[in-house]
């Protein structure tokens, strides 16, 4: 089961650049940006985007609503959302898996003990493509996922043209994905996650203030200096 701990560092920087701006604090002002996991109350802003990158494209979608909800209800942890000034602009939806493939099941459910991460979804608002905000927050979900101890890759199924997408941040092509959605072919890719990341994380050779997306985001010199 995911513990607790592993979902911490994920948290704290947020935490930590909250209580570290009184600026923002005395304007009672939301944060301009800030990533964080989501929970079941984020599942229509997800929906909303999934409505408009989806279906109105193909008439289906990653996850329908209530399957955001069963995800984000079982393992919020594996959410990650990038909101700017109050409004759900990019998100990832992920579960756990068990088997070295993906199979029709792993659209549903949730393996808490697998090792595998399944991406379901990684969809940015459509006013904000083309910024590389997509790249910015996958790259940021995997290195939060090297700080979970039991996750030793993520996998995610794509439609070709995509592929190149992946390759870019880092996944490499498994092939062709088993399953199909409506006439729908997939490649299934994946991405290693090393072992080691939770022993340096231990020994503080990792440090999220490194990270290029600190938070808040932007705009902080300006809510500062208002
Ligand atoms: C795919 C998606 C997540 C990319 O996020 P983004 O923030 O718009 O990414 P960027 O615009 O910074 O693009 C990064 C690279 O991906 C490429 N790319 C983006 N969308 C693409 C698409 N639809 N087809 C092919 N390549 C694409 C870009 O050309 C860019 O490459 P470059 O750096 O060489 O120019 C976003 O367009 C999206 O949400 N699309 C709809 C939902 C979707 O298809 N999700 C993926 C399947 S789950």
């Amino acid at each position: 089961v995911m513990s607790i701990v592993g979902a911490q560092p994920f948290m704290k920087p947020m935490q930590q650049a909250a209580s570290t701006s009184p600026g923002i604090q005395r304007r009672h002002t939301l944060p301009a940006s800030e990533v964080r996991p989501l929970n079941t109350q984020d599942a229509i802003s997800v929906f909303e985007i999934e409505r408009e990158a989806f279906i109105s494209v193909s008439g289906e979608c990653p996850l329908h609503l209530d399957e955001v909800r069963h995800f984000l209800t079982l393992c919020p942890e594996l959410s990650m959302g990038w909101i700017e000034e109050g409004r759900l602009v990019a998100f990832i939806i992920g579960s756990l898996w068990d088997k070295d493939r993906l199979t029709t099941e792993a659209l549903t459910l949730h393996k808490p003990r697998g090792s595998t991460v399944h991406i379901h979804i990684l969809a940015v608002h459509r006013t904000f493509r083309q910024q590389g905000k997509g790249p910015i927050l996958l790259w940021r979900y995997l290195q939060y996922l090297r700080c979970l101890p039991t996750v030793r890759r993520a996998v995610l199924m794509c439609e070709d043209f995509l592929v190149p997408f992946y390759r870019k941040s880092g996944f490499k092509s498994l092939g062709r994905c088993a399953i199909t959605v409506a006439n729908l072919t997939f490649t299934e890719m994946c991405y290693p996650i090393s072992g080691h990341a939770f022993m340096r994380r231990n020994s503080e050779a990792i440090r999220f203030p490194e990270l290029p997306l600190t938070l808040p985001l932007t705009d902080t010199k300006e809510s500062l200096d208002v």
